[in-house]
């Protein structure tokens, strides 16, 4: 396949409405929402998509009845423990973005291990946002920067990145967004200037190998210019 994007990031909205279509719980939806996880990670591994970041949940998210917060930290428990080996079999690192001090304990734990025995992997990286603001990513960068010491000369792009929550997770090339809603909703701000931006009216548990093929040939057809006219952008431009 034809120019892929070096890093997919994905909005998986539509779990709640694809349960209440179908007279299921909300949970349930989640749990459909699980398995659609674990297929689009396989499939990127297979395209050799090296790196995938899922927002997984907000956190605006925490204002949910506490019994969907509570299933939803089980399940990420779950498809932790449940995708390790694959995770290992495939070359797959687990990565983080988000605000750890919020995570139940035992969320946090699981985490840290699963990241630290992925650690070896170098195949594909699988980031999960979890408790995760794009603004509060800028503003925690900023509060380090201040802490340091910082002067605003010694203040600039690279700087300020290597203190954002995964300084080595490359921009976005391309965020997808399930659902049919057509906003960003507080997801990699900083990181997404120049990401092509793909919404399609599929609920997340929908969202199959067919619908990435579909996003992935509509990013092929896009003409990226990161703010130059196409003729320049044409020279660098896979
Ligand atoms: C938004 O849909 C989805 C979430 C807040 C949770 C995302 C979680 C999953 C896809 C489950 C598994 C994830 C991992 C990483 C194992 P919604 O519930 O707001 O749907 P609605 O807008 O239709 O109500």
């Amino acid at each position: 396949m034809q120019n892929l994007p070096g890093h997919i990031a994905v909005i998986m909205d539509g779990n709640g409405r694809w349960a209440e279509k179908r007279g299921l719980s909300r949970s349930q939806g989640h749990l459909a929402g699980m398995d659609a996880v674990s297929s689009l990670v396989g499939e990127c591994r297979s395209l050799n998509i090296p790196y995938v970041t899922l927002y997984a949940f907000s956190k605006e998210n925490w204002n949910r009845p506490q019994a969907e917060v509570s299933f939803l930290f089980d399940l990420f428990l779950r498809f932790v423990r449940q995708e390790m080996p694959l995770m290992m079999k495939r070359g797959i690192r687990l990565g983080f973005i988000g605000d750890k001090r919020d995570l139940p304990l035992s969320v946090r734990r699981a985490l840290e291990l699963a990241m630290a025995k992925t650690s070896v992997n170098a195949d594909m990286m699988l980031t999960l946002a979890i408790s995760y603001s794009g603004r509060e990513d800028i503003l925690q960068a900023a509060r380090r920067a201040l802490a340091a010491g910082l002067s605003p000369e010694e203040l600039d792009e690279k700087r300020f990145r290597s203190l954002m929550y995964a300084p080595e997770l490359p921009d976005p090339d391309l965020i997808i967004r399930t659902s049919g809603e057509c906003r960003i909703s507080n997801f990699l701000l900083f990181q997404g200037a120049y990401a092509e931006l793909y919404f399609t009216p599929l609920l997340w548990p929908d969202f199959d190998a067919q619908a990435l093929h579909d996003a992935l040939d509509e990013y092929a057809r896009r003409e990226r210019r990161f703010g130059r006219t196409s003729a320049c952008a044409g020279s660098v431009e896979a």
